[in-house]
């Protein structure tokens, strides 16, 4: 196979620049912002809100509604980047199809796994009945009827419901017994991303611990596609989202194995475009369930995962220079350097341009690091930062992760 693009930089703002576009600006965009500029990559970061985290280190911010094909097709025509990467599941991927196939841009890492994983059903569908993994079972369903119906013939108690349009546990509940199926139906309305939605309603697995394997295409020297595994990330959820990760998370060699032929089935696939060619490069956030020896297929970010932003303190490239230099062409190192963990800064306030106190305290803990991601506007669970530490000890790591995050104390100004 021929390399999908020459691995040839050129110089940002001037007419050989590689342009990049990033659709979706959020903590993880700017780390892959911040990353390809390293790599001299003319760069344009999107979003739908004003001075998002990675509009304030991109070349280019630009403001658009994503959802929308027109905006979307028409901010592509006038950047021309030659790269569109997007970091957000809420983007209008039919377009993305239609201009990938009309050769206009290339899609990290292909167009149809922007669409097939933009929400539950597509991917879902696709790993557990054409690839044939091992998932939670499973039944979507539009109104409260066929909830019912779907927990009494197939699922049963307890169970998951999920809106098919969402993201970090939103709209997500756990149902137990019968007296929760409504205000778990009531929940997903009120939570997904689009109104009126369908939802997932999965059996719960009660999984000793749960994982995300990251897992990269790359290029190899001979121009040909390289599938290269990060060490193992455990992570917790509270009511799901992600509040602290680690790496690596200790697993028997079975299990191991197992997880990473169930991500390299789902990123060949998605690594696969319209037109057969298995071309897509990049990283794959792979998150599986493990009990014993054996392992669920859960989701999939054909990207960089936010369970993964203990990378920039354990390995030698960070998931976000892996995904650059990956969709660059160019080859990658997924060594790890050092165990480590992160822990969740979230907001505690809803107020807009808060102040942090407590930065010093957090970074005297032991080998620690923190970000902060700049969001204009604060909510009492938004994602404002992370904290980060590494140790010999993956243990003692964790403690101070969570250490140095609960030392930052966002708090209205003034
Ligand atoms: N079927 C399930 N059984 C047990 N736990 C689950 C199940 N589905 C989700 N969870 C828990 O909820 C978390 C978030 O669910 P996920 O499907 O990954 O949603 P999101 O797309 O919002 O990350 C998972 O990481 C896991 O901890
Ligand atoms: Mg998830």
């Amino acid at each position: 196979m021929s390399l999908p693009i020459a691995p040839v930089i050129g110089t940002p703002l001037s007419p050989h620049a590689t342009k990049v576009m990033l659709l979706g600006s959020g903590e993880l965009g700017k780390e892959v912002l911040i990353a390809l500029q390293r790599l001299g990559v003319e760069t344009i970061g999107v979003d739908r809100y004003d001075h998002a985290p990675g509009h304030q280190v991109a070349h280019h911010a630009r403001t658009i509604t994503m959802s929308d094909p027109a905006q979307l097709k028409s901010l592509i025509d006038k950047e021309k980047p030659q790269l569109v990467v997007p970091e957000i599941e809420a983007i209008a991927t039919p377009m993305l199809e239609a201009l990938e196939a009309a050769g206009s841009v290339r899609v990290v890492p292909t167009a149809r796994a922007a669409r097939l994983t933009m929400d539950r059903e597509g991917i879902r569908r696709l790993a557990a009945e054409t690839l044939g993994l091992a998932t939670s079972p499973y039944v979507f369903c539009d109104s409260l009827a066929e909830l019912q119906a779907a927990i009494d013939s197939k699922i049963g108690y307890p169970c998951i419901v999920k809106p098919v349009m969402s993201s970090s546990g939103k709209g997500q509940s756990k149902i137990a017994g019968p007296a929760d199926v409504k205000t778990a139906w009531d929940y997903a309305m009120a939570g997904g991303r689009v109104a009126g939605g369908r939802v997932i309603v999965e059996g719960f697995i009660d999984f000793d611990y749960e994982i995300t394997q990251l897992t990269v295409r790359a290029l190899g020297a001979d121009g040909k596609v390289e599938t290269h595994f990060c060490e193992p990330i455990g992570h917790v959820q509270v009511s799901g989202d992600y509040v602290e990760s680690w790496q690596p998370h200790p697993m028997r060699e079975a299990a191991l194995h197992t997880s990473r032929a169930i991500a390299k089935a789902v990123a060949d696939n998605l690594g696969t475009g319209l037109d057969g060619k298995p071309a897509g490069l990049g990283v794959f956030g792979v998150e599986l369930f493990v009990k014993g020896d054996e392992v669920w297929f859960s989701e999939v970010s054909p990207r960089p995962h936010d369970t993964g932003m203990v990378t920039m303190c354990t390995q030698v490239q960070t998931q976000f220079e892996l995904h650059a230099r990956a969709i660059l062409g160019l080859p990658v190192n997924t060594a790890l350097k050092t165990p480590g963990a992160s822990a969740v800064i979230y907001g505690g306030v809803d107020a807009t341009g808060i102040v942090f106190d407590g930065v010093a305290e957090a970074l005297r803990v032991p080998n620690s690091d923190i970000r902060l991601f700049g969001k204009p506007e604060s909510l009492v669970k938004r994602r404002m930062g992370v904290a980060l530490a590494f140790d010999a000890d993956v243990e003692v790591a964790r403690r101070n992760a969570k250490k140095a995050a609960a030392l930052v104390k966002p708090r209205a100004a003034g």
